[in-house]
């Protein structure tokens, strides 16, 4: 089983064709979260778990999923997360939350891929050229993914593009990220909002209601879906996404 958290759209990518290589099927994250997370691992099954990089981290609901999961210790258990440019220590803290539960993390794996943080000066999304070539990238990685699953690789170390600075970005950056930059309350509709509903269809935790206009509730992610998936660019997080692209997979 794969269990994935996808905002935008590339860690569902990612998890479904890893299903599609190793014959598995895939799990959504946010669905599930709510159901009360029973498991039962088969024996010699790989139960895995995808998702992308929020502030050199794994987003909240990940970790909150990983937490109230029961599922008896799986044979073998792997990690693939996705990011824009690199993970700093997400790996530590995905792997202590693993230990926490007394499971074992046996392999885990970075892809590189469009980026989809734009709330930030000098952040937005890739120019044309750098998604094509992130893309192409991104295909050949997770192809080289699947083979090492297939294989059942015991990692020593992760295999996962941490980049410079990783403790100081995980824990220092990471930690002022989420204490300033998390919340939905910058998140408003401006005019060009035709109240089309796409932008609650598209959030993965069904956190936006839209009457007249979006109006976004505190269970936000920050993962950026309803921004992204705007038909009318009419979605800005205060004035930082002024200018700003936006991205589909
Ligand atoms: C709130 C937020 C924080 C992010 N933080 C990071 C980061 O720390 N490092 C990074 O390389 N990419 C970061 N990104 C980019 C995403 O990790 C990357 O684009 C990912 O593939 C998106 O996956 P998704 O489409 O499944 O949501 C961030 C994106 C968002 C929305």
């Amino acid at each position: 089983m794969i269990f994935y958290f996808s905002g935008v759209g590339n860690s569902a990518w990612v998890a479904r064709h890893l299903a599609e290589r190793l014959q598995d099927n895939v799990l959504s994250v946010a669905e599930e979260i709510n159901k009360g997370i029973n498991y039962v691992a088969k024996p010699g099954e790989k139960v895995g778990f995808v998702f992308p990089v929020y502030g050199w981290e794994p987003p909240k609901i990940v970790l909150d999923f990983v937490g109230k999961m029961q599922m008896n210790c799986p044979d073998y258990l792997y990690f693939v997360c996705t990011c824009g440019d690199d993970v700093g220590k997400t790996t530590k803290v995905f792997e202590s939350a693993i230990r926490a539960k007394g499971w074992k993390c046996n392999a885990g794996f970075s892809v590189t891929m469009p980026d989809t943080y734009v709330c930030l000066p000098g952040f937005d999304v890739d120019d044309k050229a750098t998604l094509q070539l992130k893309m192409e990238n991104a295909t050949a990685r997770v192809e080289y993914i699947a083979g090492e699953l297939l294989k059942g690789v015991q990692m020593a170390k992760f295999d996962c593009y941490e980049g410079p600075l990783p403790y100081t970005k995980t824990y220092v950056l990471g930690g002022l990220f989420r204490a300033f930059l998390m919340s939905p309350k910058p998140f408003k509709a401006t005019d060009k909002c035709t109240a089309c509903g796409l932008c609650a269809k598209k959030c993965p935790v069904h956190n936006i209601k839209v009457e007249d206009k979006p109006q976004w509730g505190n269970n936000c992610t920050m993962c950026l879906a309803c921004y992204h998936a705007c038909p009318h660019h009419a979605i800005e997080y205060g004035k930082r996404t002024k200018n700003k692209g936006q991205y589909s997979i």
